[in-house]
């Protein structure tokens, strides 16, 4: 085990962790050390890109908090989780596609009530409705589904992001009715860019990348018996929908938020004319 080759130093690193108790953590391990040593004979990593890239590591660590989250912002940005969501949550057909959580998800936001906005502070921004049924694989109305929006206001920020916002603006989840049926209010979502002050921004600059993403609705929902769903609702008329930083558009995500000028139907969303409005159903795959 001395002067070893560069073939064999894999292989003698690999068999080091044959004694991992846990199956799959010795197979993601060893399959982790190989591809990483085939990486660094690929390029021929140099003693100093090492060190760089543990800096640059150890600043993705040190900068995130609990309200700010580096780690995922890094691994969205090379497209880890975007692929990560398609190699292991595939759903069946004619179930709503999911995608990637992002960064910046806070559990515990408040409980809503039917057709009760999540805009937490004064505004004259157009409200947009969203309105369907949370159903299951063949059509069945799910009821008591919870169903949580998150998403940025109209200066681009999350609320964790930004001070001058009240606590849990624009965040919140609403119970289904027994025939499935919810009713959420908000705002309509406006692209943003992920924030660039940390080790990501060097990453995006140094690679001549944009760093937005297209506007969209987070939405998390969860039903006893059902697969728990994590996707976003993007407005079709985004410019930034072939180009998202983080690699996560599905087209079947993709929704048009259609205004509506009849008082009429204000009234019968509990709002006010005129509203965008968003007529969605969430199918859920079953399973725990
Ligand atoms: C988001 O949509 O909140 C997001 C997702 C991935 C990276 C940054 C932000
Ligand atoms: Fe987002």
């Amino acid at each position: 085990m001395r002067n070893m080759t560069e073939n064999e130093l894999t292989g003698v690193v690999i068999e080091r962790y044959s004694n991992t108790p846990d199956p799959r953590l010795r197979a993601v391990l060893q399959s982790l050390i190989r591809h990483m040593h085939a990486f660094v004979r690929e390029v021929k990593l140099t003693e100093d890109e090492w060190m760089a890239g543990i800096h640059f590591l150890t600043r993705t660590g040190q900068i995130s908090d609990d309200k700010r989250q580096e780690m995922i912002l890094l691994s969205d940005n090379l497209g880890i989780s975007a692929l990560v969501n398609m190699v292991s949550a595939g759903v069946p057909e004619g179930a709503t596609e999911t995608t990637v959580i992002g960064p910046f998800y806070v559990p515990g936001s408040p409980e809503q009530q039917w057709g009760e906005s999540v805009l937490r502070r004064e505004g004259d921004e157009v409200p947009l409705v969203v309105h369907g049924r949370v159903i299951g694989p063949d059509g069945e109305a799910i009821p008591d589904a919870a169903i949580e929006i998150w998403q940025t206001d109209s200066n681009g920020m999350y609320d964790i992001q930004d001070s001058t916002q009240p606590a849990d603006n624009l965040r919140g989840w609403y119970r289904t009715r027994p025939d499935g049926s919810f009713l959420l209010k908000t705002i309509r979502p406006t692209s943003y860019p992920i924030p660039v002050d940390g080790p990501v921004g060097e990453l995006l600059r140094a690679t001549e990348r944009h760093p937005y993403r297209p506007a969209h609705v987070h939405a998390m929902v969860s039903a006893p018996g059902y697969q728990k769903l994590t996707t976003h609702l993007f407005d079709e008329e985004d410019p930034y929908l072939d180009s998202d930083v983080v690699f996560a558009v599905k087209s079947s995500l993709i929704r048009a938020f259609k205004l509506n000028e009849s008082h009429e139907d204000a009234q019968h969303w509990q709002t006010e004319a005129p509203f965008w409005e968003l007529e969605n159903d969430f199918v859920l795959a079953r399973g725990a």
